[in-house]
């Protein structure tokens, strides 16, 4: 059995652990959890937090939040500027919407979309297959002419499904999404989605601008319990035939303030810190895993959560990527935005 330690770097070189984690007992998606979890920075991927339990607890969790305003500031945005977005493109257009989840803020752009372009394909990717394709199901009766076209996998391999497309491809990445790819990974995505794209495709996204602590440590107060400990140490238990307790465990964040004339944003951590010195013993495959009192189980595989953007920020990135920053809505409080990025005539990016 591989055991592991605890505290720092605590992964005890086992040469069994290879054996174990390519014995077909895990599946393939999966390694990257056991990965994960057998790292010296414990963590689960960000995707992992959204099977289809998870994707209905966050949209419950988002919408009714008072003290977290993503959803509503993002709702508004998109109600006041809905149509001047959808003309971004021309007809014949797809919609693309990466990290779709329950799309309840996209049917201000379906909406839109359809006065403008009439019967449109929307395409939502998502890790949550089953989820979305219920959500695509009720979004297809609600609206004549739209047909859904849903892609259960990574984001990425949702582009390259829809590339070759003719339409002209309105691409959304709502909820602040993108904050959560990992930031050493952000320019190559945005990178590899420029490729994708043509003179005729938009890249619209929603994006958290909010560094007051104050505001934060309402937003990611202990309200996302229910999702971030209870819902995961659920879902871990089940796919690895796990002992883990929640009672054990406990949600918590930090805000990581960066210097705001810099190009890194600002960015929340979220993990579960160990009540105690704990074991915790995994089945499928056998695995022994130390926490030591207070040592965290990060809630991503990269150091932010949720990255905290301003305009200078977002203009750097998108130049690094072969984007322009074609236009930006803003809401009154400064706190949250939507960028609209076309792609630049020259598509030379720089590290
Ligand atoms: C923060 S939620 C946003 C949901 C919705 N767009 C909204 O604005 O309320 C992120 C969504 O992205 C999905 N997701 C996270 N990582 C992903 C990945 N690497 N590839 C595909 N989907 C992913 C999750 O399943 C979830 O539905």
């Amino acid at each position: 059995m591989a055991t592991l330690e605890n505290g720092g770097s605590d992964v005890i070189p086992d040469p069994s652990m290879n054996d174990v984690i390519s014995s077909g007992d895990v599946s393939e998606e999966l390694l990257p959890v056991v990965a994960g979890l057998t790292s010296p920075r414990k963590h689960v991927p960000h995707w992992y937090l959204y099977d289809t339990r998870g994707s209905e607890l966050y949209e419950t969790l988002v919408h009714n939040s008072r003290t977290y305003k993503l959803w509503e500031h993002e709702y508004s945005l998109l109600k006041t500027h809905g149509d001047e977005i959808s003309s971004k493109i021309s007809s014949p257009a797809v919609l693309v919407e990466l990290g779709s989840g329950a799309s309840s803020k996209t049917r201000l752009i379906i909406e839109a979309m359809l006065k403008r372009h009439g019967n449109f394909t929307f395409v939502p990717v998502d890790i949550a297959k089953e989820f979305i394709e219920d959500c695509g199901r009720e979004l297809e009766s609600e609206y004549p002419g739209l047909s859904v076209e849903p892609f259960g996998g990574l984001y990425m391999d949702g582009i390259r499904h829809v590339a070759a497309r003719p339409e002209a491809k309105m691409l959304l990445f709502l909820g602040s999404s993108f904050s959560n790819v990992a930031i050493t990974d952000q320019l190559k995505m945005m990178t590899d989605i420029r490729m994708q794209l043509g003179a005729q495709d938009r890249f619209v996204l929603g994006l958290d601008m909010n560094t007051d602590p104050e505001a934060l440590s309402k937003a990611y107060d202990a309200q996302w319990s229910p999702w971030l400990r209870d819902n995961l140490i659920c879902r871990l238990n089940q796919d690895f035939g796990g002992d883990m307790k929640k009672e054990k465990f406990e949600y918590s964040f930090d805000f990581v303030e960066n210097p705001a004339d810099g190009d890194t944003p600002s960015y929340i951590q979220l993990s579960l810190s160990s009540k105690g010195n704990q074991r915790v013993h995994f089945e499928k495959p056998l695995l022994d895993i130390d926490f030591q009192d207070g040592q965290k189980l990060y809630l991503s595989e990269g150091l932010n959560y949720s990255c905290k953007w301003n305009m200078k920020q977002l203009r750097h990135l998108a130049k690094r990527s072969g984007f322009t920053l074609e236009a930006h809505w803003i809401n009154n409080e400064n706190t949250y935005c939507i960028v609209c990025f076309s792609p630049a005539d020259n598509i030379t990016t720089s590290a």
